[in-house]
């Protein structure tokens, strides 16, 4: 049989997962996992990027995500799931890439100028107080996807320019070091819309506190979805650019029963937003019934849930090790 490629991608524990990370991404690993070798991270190293401050609410969340996965379908037969500190040869390489890459190159990253900006708080206007780890965080990522040799990374557009670097580090290392050590791995972009926060933001997010999250009870829920943003035209629409607020509550219809968002605009008719909201929420809490049944289970499980996390080190460990052979030989280190 031909050897199955690889794909690799992971979440930050900052908080529970929400619907956008559902319909964005989960949806999307979940469907792959039978077709090519699925690794999936908890990558807690990255969370202290930028919550080195707040150790507790990393460590609360690799759990949560660990179910998050595992209730949207995550099967531990067929793909890893594992903890990136755990892994501590994804921080060697972290230390070896640190050599191929500018300080400039970091500072002009895309995905990390706007999240710089979006941190002002942390890290000043200036980005005066931007530290050494969270503007390496996308050569620590590129470790994450390089130690496995993943060949494709599922991730959202703002992931980007950490997946063009994680190439050119690829590309960089092989041709130093004079081996194929690495494939040079390509991103996977979702197809589905990106889920705006329930105020309109541009994402959900634990600090906007505008998210619906997995764990959510459907009570929860049907509350959110009955205070969400909506506009001043009479019925429900669907314009993106006009009507972001009411175009995001019909997509998450659309998402919840599987069809286009024209398709469900023509299902619901011209409906205001009284009748159209419980519509939604009776939608979507059945969409996630099953998904909030299998998380239920679970958590009252957490030995089983910590079985399949070791069952993930033992998995990734293997792969960590066979990189790492390839990597000193091919830099003179294997003394
Ligand atoms: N940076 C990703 C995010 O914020 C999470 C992540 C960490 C990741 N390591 C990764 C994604 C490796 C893909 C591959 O969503």
């Amino acid at each position: 049989m031909a050897k199955r490629k690889v794909i690799l991608t992971g979440d930050r524990p900052t908080g529970p997962l929400h619907i956008g990370h559902y319909f964005g991404s989960l949806t999307n690993r979940v469907r792959m996992q039978d077709e090519y070798e699925t690794l999936v991270m908890v990558a807690d190293v990255q969370a202290l990027t930028d919550n080195w401050q707040n150790p507790g609410k990393v460590a609360e969340n690799v759990h949560e995500v660990a179910l998050d996965n595992l209730a949207a379908g995550l099967d531990p037969a067929k793909a890893t799931l594992f903890i990136q500190s755990q892994i501590p040869q994804i921080a060697e390489l972290t230390v070896f890439f640190a050599n191929l890459v500018t300080v400039n190159e970091l500072r002009r990253n895309p995905t990390i100028k706007s999240e710089v900006e979006q941190k002002r708080e942390l890290f000043g206007a200036e980005g005066e107080s931007l530290t050494y780890g969270f503007l390496g965080y996308p050569v620590s990522q590129s470790a994450d996807i390089l130690f496995c040799r993943a060949n494709s990374v599922p991730v959202g557009a703002d992931q980007l320019p950490v997946i063009e670097l994680t190439r050119e580090i690829a590309q960089k290392f092989n041709k130093l070091y004079g081996k194929k050590v690495f494939p040079v791995p390509e991103a996977k972009l979702s197809e589905a819309p990106r889920i705006l926060g329930l105020d309109g933001n541009a994402k959900m997010s634990k600090s906007l506190n505008n998210a619906i999250y997995l764990k959510d009870t459907p009570e929860e829920t049907t509350e959110k979805i009955k205070t969400a943003k909506t506009d001043s035209e009479p019925v429900i629409g669907y314009d993106p650019e006009k009507r972001p607020e009411v175009s995001n509550l019909v997509l998450m219809y659309a998402l919840s029963k599987g069809m286009t968002p024209q398709d469900a605009l023509a299902e619901l008719g011209n409906v205001n937003y009284s009748t159209f909201k419980p519509v939604l929420a009776e939608a979507l809490n059945r969409h996630l019934e099953p998904l909030r049944e299998r998380r239920r289970a679970l958590a009252a499980n957490p030995d089983a849930v910590r079985q399949v996390l070791a069952d993930g080190l033992k998995k990734a460990t293997r792969k960590a090790r066979s990189t790492m052979r390839l990597v000193r030989k091919a830099m003179h280190i294997a003394y």
